[in-house]
C-alpha cells in the first residue's frame, strides 16, 4: 500500500465525486450564463472528440451542440463498429491516439470503469458520457442544475429515485451527488432492481446517510409491491439493523412517512441492455393518472434522464409537474459551462482537488480479480492496471478491495507474504500483519489457492490446533437448531431460511433439511452473497428449480452464518435483506458465537459458545465445501506471520 495523491494537472471527470460542492455551483454559474459563452466562444482553437461505443441521442448531441456554442470544433466516429475498436484496438490506444487530434474526449463505453482506463492513457482531458452500470456524472450535472432552478436549495429536498436503482448508472451519480448537497433519497426500486450494496455503503461511510424502511404503501399511488427505502443524514437509527419489524417502529415509519414531503420523482427505464435475458423485474414502477391526482404529490415535480419507454403517462408531458424536457434541453447550458470549467482549469494547469486515498496493486504479476464481470479490468485487462481502494481496518475486521474502476467491493480471501513466499486464509486475526505488509508491500492477495501455490507460496505453519466442535456435535447442534427455530418461529409456513455464503448456506440447508424431516414438508432456502458480483439474494433450495426470484415480504427469515463474532458480516447482510423486500421478522442463527459483538445483533439460536481472542482463528469445515470427510470447526493460530513484515524489505515496489 501506499499513499496516492491524484496529482495530475490534467482534469478528468469520471465520477460526480471528481467534482467539488464549490466547482459544480462554479459550473451552474456558468450555465446561468450560458448567452455569453455563446457570445463570447471561448473555445475558437478547441476540438472535441466524442466515442460512443453505445448508443446516445441527448448526452451525444447535447455535448456536440455545447462545443458548436462555444465556437469549438468537433470530430466523430458515427459509428464504433466502424472505428478500428473493430479491428481490436485497445481503449488504451485509441484514447492515446485521439488525444493527439482533439483537446477533450467524450466517451461512452459499455463496460464499467472503460472510461477511467481511457483517462489513464489519454494526454487531454476524458469527461465520461456513461459507462456500463458505474456512473453518468454530467447527466447528475443536468439533474441537479434542473432541481435547483425549480427548487431553489438542494440541501433538505426529498427525492423519490424509481425503477432500475441497480443497473441505472445516472442513479448512482446522482445519489452520491444528493448526499452531498444535503437532501434526503428515497428508494423505490422495481424488484431486483435494489441500489446495490456497494452505492448504499458508500451513502454511509462517505456522506453518513443511514438507510430506513418506509411504511409499504406510502408511495402506492407509483407503485405496489414494492418496499420504500429512506436514505437521510437525519435519522439517526439504522433501522434495518432491527431484526424484528414491530409496531413500535412501524408506528414510527408511519409518522415518518406521512410528514415527508416529496419535492421530486425521479424515474428512469428497465436498462434492458445491461440485464441477463429470462430476468424479470416484476412490477415496475410508473407515475400514472393516480399521482396526478393525489393530493400530496401537487408540488412534487417528475423527472427522468430519458430515453423513457412505458413510465411515465402521456399526460404528464402536458402538466407542469413534468419537467424531463427541460431537464434534457438544460443538457446544453450545462455541458457548455462544464467544456469551459475544465478548459480553465487545464490552462490554470490547477489539478483536481487533492485526495487522499490508499490504494493496492498487488507485487505478483497476477493480483486479485474485481468480482464484477463488467469490468474494464476484466474484460481488457492491457488498458486497466487492477488497483483498489483499500477499505481495511473496519471494526469488523474484514480486508475489503474496492476497485479503482468501477467501484464494486469485495472481501479478501487469501493473503500471502511477498518475502516469505507463505500464505494463509485472512481474517481478524492477521489484521495488524496484513497492516504490516501492506506498508511495506509485501502483500500478495490470491484468487485461488492454486494461483497462490502457482506462484511459489507455501501455507503458513499453524500452532495450537485443537477441534472444538466435531462431526457429531455439528449435527447435533443443526439438530437443535432446527428444533428451536420450529418451536420459536410464529409462522413456520412462510419460513425462508437465508444463509450467508458459503458456509452459511450449507447450514442453511442442512437445518431446513432437518426441519423437513421433522415436519415432513419443504422448507424454502435462499443464499446472501454479501460481496458478490451481481445476485445479492438467490433460491439455493433445489424443490422448485423454475420458481421466480425469492420473495421476503411479509416473511419471517430465518439468516444462518457459521460463526459471529463482530456482527458486521450479519449487519450487511440485514442490510441486504430490508432492500429486497420488507420481511415481517429476522432472526439469526449461527453455529458458532464467538463474542465480542461490534453492533447490536443478537442471534437467536446459537449451535456453541466459544468466546476466543482476536489472535485465534476459528474456522467451520464442513465436508460439502472442504472435501473432507467429516465434519469440524477448529481454533488455532498462525505461527509468527509478522517475523518477516518486521525485516526490511527487499522487494521492487509497485503499489501506486
Ligand atoms: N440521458 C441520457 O444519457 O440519454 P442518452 O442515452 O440519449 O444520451
Amino acid at each position: 500500500m501506499s499513499a496516492s495523491e491524484h496529482t495530475d494537472t490534467m482534469r478528468h471527470v469520471i465520477s460526480i465525486t471528481d467534482l467539488t460542492n464549490a466547482e459544480i455551483e462554479e459550473i451552474f454559474a456558468l450555465a446561468d450564463d450560458a448567452e455569453s459563452l455563446r457570445k463570447e466562444k471561448p473555445a475558437r482553437d478547441h476540438i472535441m472528440a466524442t466515442l460512443f461505443y453505445e448508443p446516445s441521442t441527448r448526452t451525444r448531441l447535447s455535448f456536440e451542440s455545447a462545443m458548436h456554442r462555444l465556437g469549438g470544433g468537433v470530430i466523430s466516429c458515427a459509428d464504433m463498429r466502424a472505428s478500428s475498436a473493430a479491428k481490436g484496438e485497445s481503449l488504451a490506444d485509441t484514447a492515446k491516439v485521439v488525444s493527439s487530434y482533439a483537446d477533450v474526449l467524450v466517451v461512452r463505453h459499455p463496460w464499467d470503469g472503460a472510461v477511467r482506463a481511457m483517462a489513464e492513457h489519454a494526454d487531454v482531458s476524458v469527461i465520461n458520457a456513461g459507462d456500463g452500470r458505474h456512473e453518468h456524472p454530467t447527466q447528475t450535472l443536468c439533474d441537479l442544475y434542473t432541481l435547483r432552478k425549480e427548487k431553489g436549495e438542494l440541501k433538505g429536498l426529498t427525492v423519490v429515485v424509481c425503477g432500475d436503482l441497480k443497473n441505472g448508472r445516472t442513479i448512482h451519480s446522482l445519489v452520491y451527488a444528493l448526499a452531498r448537497f444535503g437532501a434526503n433519497v428515497v428508494t423505490l426500486a422495481a424488484a431486483g432492481m435494489e441500489l446495490p450494496q456497494y452505492v448504499v455503503e458508500r451513502m454511509e461511510s462517505a456522506y453518513g446517510y443511514s438507510l430506513s424502511p418506509l411504511v409499504a404503501n406510502d408511495l402506492g399511488a407509483v407503485v405496489s409491491e414494492t418496499d420504500a427505502l429512506y436514505l437521510t443524514p437525519k435519522q439517526p437509527h439504522q433501522l434495518a439493523l432491527f431484526t424484528q419489524m414491530d409496531s413500535a417502529i412501524q408506528l414510527r415509519l408511519s409518522t415518518l412517512a406521512s410528514n415527508l414531503r416529496y419535492d421530486a420523482f425521479y424515474m428512469t427505464r428497465k436498462q434492458k441492455e445491461r440485464i441477463k435475458e429470462g430476468a424479470n423485474g416484476g412490477n415496475y414502477p410508473t407515475i400514472g393518472d393516480e399521482f396526478l391526482k393525489e393530493k400530496r404529490f401537487k408540488d412534487t415535480v417528475v423527472m427522468h434522464p430519458l430515453p423513457r419507454v412505458d413510465e411515465l403517462a402521456p399526460e404528464l408531458d402536458r402538466d407542469k409537474r413534468g419537467i424531463y424536457f427541460k431537464q434534457a434541453a438544460y443538457g446544453v447550458p450545462v455541458r457548455m459551462a462544464l467544456l469551459k470549467f475544465l478548459s480553465d482549469r487545464n490552462q490554470a494547469k490547477a489539478g483536481a482537488p487533492v485526495t487522499h486515498v490508499s490504494l493496492y496493486q498487488s507485487p505478483e504479476p497476477s493480483g486479485p480479480h474485481c468480482v464484477n464481470a463488467n469490468c474494464v479490468t476484466v474484460a481488457e485487462t492491457g488498458s486497466a492496471r487492477r488497483r483498489y481502494e483499500i477499505l481495511a481496518g473496519g471494526p469488523g475486521g474484514a480486508l475489503i478491495l474496492s476497485c479503482v474502476y468501477c467501484d464494486y467491493r469485495f472481501k479478501v480471501q487469501l493473503v500471502g507474504d511477498l518475502k516469505t513466499k507463505r500464505y494463509c486464509a485472512y481474517d481478524i486475526s492477521l489484521r495488524a500483519t496484513v497492516g504490516e505488509w501492506l506498508e511495506k508491500n509485501q502483500l500478495a492477495v490470491f484468487n485461488s489457492i492454486k494461483e497462490a501455490e502457482e506462484l511459489g507460496y507455501e501455507p503458513y505453519k499453524i500452532s495450537g490446533l485443537r477441534i472444538v466442535m466435531d462431526n457429531l456435535e455439528i449435527q447435533a447442534a443443526v439438530e437443535s437448531m432446527s428444533r428451536d427455530i420450529l418451536a420459536e418461529c410464529q409462522d413456520t409456513d412462510g419460513l425462508l431460511l437465508l444463509g450467508v455464503r458459503t458456509q452459511g448456506s450449507v447450514l442453511a440447508r442442512r437445518i431446513a433439511a432437518q426441519m423437513a424431516k421433522q415436519k415432513k414438508r419443504k422448507y424454502e432456502v435462499g443464499e446472501i452473497d454479501i460481496y458478490g458480483s451481481d445476485e445479492e439474494i438467490r433460491r439455493i433450495s433445489l424443490a422448485d428449480p423454475d420458481a421466480g426470484p425469492l420473495n421476503l415480504r411479509d416473511r419471517e427469515i430465518v439468516l444462518v452464518d457459521d460463526v459471529i463474532y463482530t456482527g458486521r458480516t450479519i449487519k450487511d447482510a440485514l442490510s441486504i435483506i430490508f432492500r429486497s423486500g420488507r420481511p415481517k421478522r429476522v432472526r439469526l442463527a449461527a453455529l458458532i458465537d464467538r463474542g465480542h459483538r461490534e453492533v447490536p445483533v443478537k442471534p437467536n439460536f446459537v449451535g456453541k459458545h466459544i468466546p476466543s481472542s482476536e489472535r485465534e482463528r476459528v474456522r467451520v469445515k464442513l465436508r460439502a465445501t472442504e472435501q473432507g470427510e467429516n465434519d469440524e470447526a477448529v481454533i488455532y493460530s498462525i505461527i509468527n506471520p509478522s517475523e518477516s513484515a518486521s525485516a526490511p524489505a527487499n522487494t521492487p515496489l509497485q503499489s501506486s
